[in-house]
């Protein structure tokens, strides 16, 4: 079968591979339709992610029919067609049963990390009757790839842990697909104020079609003064950290009212500063989270009755054939203006 590998900091193919075989009888091969890259896949082929070493399968987002299945699996058979989440999840060890499937013990974020993963015509699925979902027939299989990872991390990470609530204003700083995905899920809460930030004035636009009430382009430095002018000198309810740099965190400590949450999605490589001597007295609370994906059966009832509209984030399509084209094309953003691209095996 084809697969895109990631082979060494900063070298990638798509190579020929053998298809893969069922390990565990909770495991399912899944033939895969569609998938998609994701930021961190970026920072895998960077070398930013020890846990992924050169050879892997990346990819940890798609949808497939299932081909195969291990002798435990019951939710499944060959030929259902089926949802990735990013996450795998045992079901049964601590985490699991706390709803927190990203510190699952056998599982986590494995596919196209330690495991290989879903940028191939095949993959296998450990654990599968806990780690898929399955698809009602005439669903969009392009909005369900966004299901698999970036909108429960923008809705768990950043509006959940940032207890968004109605009438509450919110700010969030980075407008890639992942701070993107945090706007469009905001909204169940009915937020009155969500103020987007970026450098980035084509997702600005973007963001502003999403149902940003403002956009702020922070490149001129003046971030902080302008929004605090917005909000009366208050500063912002709930702050979304969705990029994962120290500039962005310590912005989000700057523009956080007193009573508010910080709430951080971004992947930090290096320490940042946490400036204690002006935050002590002001009541906020700072969050953290992998996401654990445990809100994807909601985000299913809503994308199926039309409450959200994930697709609006693709922009390109791809055969897996051209993958290194995708990934040039999700690479410079900038240029492209590339927000989700679909790979289709
Ligand atoms: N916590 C989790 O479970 C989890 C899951 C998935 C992704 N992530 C992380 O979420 C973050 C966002 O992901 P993404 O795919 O949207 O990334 P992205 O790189 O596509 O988007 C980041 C955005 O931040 C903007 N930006 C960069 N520097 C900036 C600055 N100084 N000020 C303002 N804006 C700036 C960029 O223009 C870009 O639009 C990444 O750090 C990613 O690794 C976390
Ligand atoms: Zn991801
Ligand atoms: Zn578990």
């Amino acid at each position: 079968m084809k697969a895109f590998v990631y082979q060494a900091v900063g070298k990638k193919a798509l190579e020929e591979r053998p298809k893969p075989k069922i390990s565990a009888p909770t495991d399912a091969i899944v033939k895969i339709v569609k998938t998609t890259i994701c930021g961190t896949d970026l920072r895998i082929l960077k070398g930013d992610v020890p846990t992924c070493q050169p050879g892997r399968v990346l990819g940890h987002e798609g949808v497939g029919i299932i081909d195969e299945v291990g002798s435990a699996v019951a939710a499944y058979k060959a030929g259902d067609r089926v949802l990735i989440s990013c996450i795998s999840a045992c079901g049964k060890c601590v985490y699991c049963r706390k709803l927190m499937y990203s510190h699952c013990t056998t599982g986590g974020w494995i596919l196209g990390n330690t495991i290989d993963g879903t940028q191939a015509e095949f993959v296998r699925i450990p654990y599968a009757d806990t780690s898929l979902y399955p698809i009602l027939t005439g669903a969009d299989e392009d909005a369900l790839v966004m299901l698999s990872d970036i909108l429960p991390t923008g809705f768990e990470c950043g509006v959940l842990n940032g207890k968004i609530q109605p009438g509450g204003t919110v700010a969030i700083v980075g407008a890639g697909p992942i701070g993107l995905a945090a706007l469009l899920t905001s909204q169940f809460y009915s937020p009155s104020e969500i103020i987007m930030i970026d450098l980035d004035s084509n997702r600005l636009d973007v963001a502003k079609r999403f149902g940003a009430t403002d956009c702020v382009n922070s490149d001129d430095g003046k971030a902080v003064d302008k929004i605090l002018k917005m909000t009366g000198g208050r500063g912002v309810d709930t702050v979304i950290e969705a990029v994962g740099i120290p500039a962005t965190f310590e912005l989000c400590e700057k523009l956080v009212a007193p009573g508010g949450r910080i709430a951080n999605i971004g992947v930090h490589g290096v320490k940042v500063d946490l400036h204690l001597e002006n935050l002590w007295d002001r009541n906020i609370t700072i969050a953290t989270r992998l996401v654990d994906a445990s809100s994807t059966p909601m985000l299913l009832n809503l994308l199926r009755v039309g409450k959200i509209e994930p697709k609006l984030l693709i922009t390109h399509h791809f055969p897996l054939t051209h993958i290194l084209e995708a990934y040039e094309t999700f690479a410079e953003a900038a240029r492209t203006h590339a927000l989700k691209v679909i790979i289709e095996a």
